[in-house]
């Protein structure tokens, strides 16, 4: 763990789903700093993204100068044999962070393609980056195992977290909300940092992950939620949705009959309640369970009514937005602009400093 987001900085995570205020929020050494993340476009929010990340990103939008964006370069390194999910991906991203409660006039969202700066930069990096560097990248030799049906063996994926460096120090980011799985990406970040900053000068800071705690959220199955696993949630899935979903999830698999008595500890179920119930609520139920008071189907038809009625103002934001789906392009046009005018500013440095400006040209 990064030194500066001491345990005590970290968000910490409430049983009790609270979705208007900003919790505890990390504390960093001043207002001003600027915080960075992106996600690749897989579509809509499902609740272990809204808990892993969103959710965060709504808090931390209230203290620092955060900015946020969709990694639609990213998403090609992938699948840049089938790429016309990518577009639609990427609004419903959009719509679901503006859902969530990321708002335009606190934080600024953009999109990383439309920010041709990223792109300069990794290639200037790309210069001083030795191949050893990014071919021990764990990530990438894990993913190519794991997708193996696609051709990974490719310049672009292998670039795939030196352009992630880029995207963070072209705004001199300091701190990126990341999960744990990014730690070897933000490894390369800092070293590739020191290494520029000792060719050419101090320009940038090095960046550190901001590690929030986060509530475990499983999927349907019991699994980790995950889009591969196609057992997720959407957050802003329909009520019918919600109770269709929730009773196909996985319970206390030793439980069997109705009258058997039930194990909250090992119950799939039971930490959807954690994430959404009241604590009287979470109390009653986990008696309820281990004296086979309450069946897995009625607690079912509990939870989903619980989620239905958190998630309904994060889903009547959604609705909003499909109905005018101009806010999700217009964020997008004035995140850009903005992000274009930070990392224009870095870019100039980092021209002076690799003595590629040309001031009687411009
Ligand atoms: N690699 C990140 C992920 O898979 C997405 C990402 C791309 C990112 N660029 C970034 C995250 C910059 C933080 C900062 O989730």
């Amino acid at each position: 763990m990064p030194a500066c987001v001491e345990k005590r900085h970290l968000l910490t995570a409430t049983t009790n789903l609270n979705f208007s205020s900003a919790e505890s929020i990390p504390v960093l050494n001043s207002s001003s700093e600027i915080v960075l993340s992106g996600l690749r476009p897989t579509g809509r929010v499902h609740l272990g993204n809204y808990f892993g990340a969103v959710r965060n990103w709504v808090a931390l939008q209230e203290r620092y100068n955060c900015y946020y964006f969709v990694a639609d370069w990213h998403a090609l390194t992938t699948d840049y044999a089938d790429p016309q999910n990518v577009q639609q991906s990427t609004f419903d991203a959009v719509a679901d962070w503006l859902a969530a409660g990321l708002d335009p006039q606190k934080c600024s969202i953009f999109l990383q393609s439309e920010v041709k700066e990223h792109a300069e930069l990794h290639l200037l990096l790309s210069m001083v980056t030795p191949l050893p560097w990014l071919e021990r990248v764990p990530s990438f030799k894990d993913q190519q195992q794991q997708l193996e049906d696609k051709d990974l063996n490719t310049y672009g994926f292998l670039g795939y977290p030196l352009l992630q460096t880029a995207d963070i120090i072209v705004y001199r980011a300091r701190h990126v909300p990341v999960g744990e799985d990014q730690a070897s990406h933000l490894e390369l970040s800092r070293e590739i940092v020191r290494r520029f900053n000792n060719f050419y000068g101090p320009v940038f800071p090095e960046p550190q992950p901001l590690f929030t705690a986060t509530p475990k959220v499983p999927g349907l199955d019991g699994r980790k939620m995950s889009k591969s696993y196609g057992n997720t949630i959407g957050l802003t899935a329909s009520a019918d949705e919600i109770r269709r979903l929730t009773m196909t999830m996985f319970t206390d698999p030793n439980r069997i009959r109705r009258n058997d008595p039930g194990n909250p500890d090992i119950c799939n179920l039971f930490q959807f309640h954690r994430l959404f119930s009241d604590d009287q609520t979470i109390a009653r139920v986990d008696h309820d369970c281990r004296t086979a008071q309450i069946g897995c189907v009625d607690d079912k038809k509990l939870i989903a009514e619980r989620m239905i009625e958190a998630l309904a103002p994060i889903r009547a934001r959604r609705e909003r937005i499909d109905r005018d789906p101009s806010i999700v392009w217009d964020t997008l046009r004035d995140g850009n602009r903005r992000a274009r005018e930070r990392a224009g500013e870095t870019m100039e440095i980092v021209r002076k400093a690799m003595k590629i400006a040309y001031p009687l040209l411009s």
